[in-house]
């Protein structure tokens, strides 16, 4: 992670509800995912070959993108990556939208793109100019949705499209969904660890 991003997405984090660390915003809560865990996660999913296994030039998105750190850091994956990130509160998709577009000033990535709405609307997607079937992986740090979420990739995502859960909760389970792989990100003695859970849009039986 480059000392551009660490410094946006604190200055950020210190910007956004005045410095609170937690607030209710119009569909959720949002908690920015802390740092040290998202270094972490892109790390464990490059050691499980998650990346490759997206194949090339995949569409990968941020379902709740807070302040848009998760969509930068996708941005920073060596693999070719679409990055989006849809968010419902109005001041926290104009923040996300000034940290991305000043980090690509600096020289991310500008394959991003953003919009604010409630991703569980399908209408939401095509302001990104993709549909969410188009999605080959989502990600999701859980404020109450995701059961919603679940249900909606269920029965509208691709056959195969991953739902990336980031969590400090235990034993998430997510109907209509199958789990295949969890990754704990173990961030030393005294501090609640995380896990990153794949969940996958089941493939339709063959004929
Ligand atoms: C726990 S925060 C995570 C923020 C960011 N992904 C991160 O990891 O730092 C969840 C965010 O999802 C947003 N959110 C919740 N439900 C939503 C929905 N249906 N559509 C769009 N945004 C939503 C909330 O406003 C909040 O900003």
């Amino acid at each position: 992670m480059s000392p551009n991003f660490t410094e946006t997405f604190l200055r950020s984090a210190e910007k956004a509800f005045d410095g609170q660390p937690l607030r209710l915003t119009d569909d959720g809560i949002w908690l920015p995912m802390p740092l040290d865990v998202l270094d972490a996660a892109l790390d464990a999913l490059q050691a499980s070959g998650f990346w490759a296994r997206l194949g090339g030039r995949a569409k990968v998105l941020d379902a709740g993108m807070g302040d848009g750190r998760i969509v930068a850091a996708l941005c920073s994956v060596p693999h070719n990556l679409w990055a989006y990130g849809i968010e419902s509160h109005a001041n926290l998709w104009g923040l996300a939208q000034e940290n991305l577009r000043a980090l690509t000033e600096q020289g991310m990535a500008s394959s991003w793109r953003t919009c604010q709405g409630d991703y569980l609307d399908l209408s939401t997607y095509p302001k990104l100019g993709i549909r969410l079937e188009d999605v080959d992986a989502f990600f999701n740090y859980p404020d109450g949705n995701e059961h919603k979420l679940a249900a909606l990739l269920r029965d509208h995502g691709r056959p195969g499209a991953f739902l990336v859960i980031l969590t400090p909760e235990h034993g998430l389970e997510l109907e209509g969904l199958t789990r295949e792989e969890e990754l704990t990100i173990d961030r030393g003695p005294g501090v609640p660890e995380f896990r990153l859970v794949l969940y996958r849009v089941q493939r339709q039986a063959s004929a």
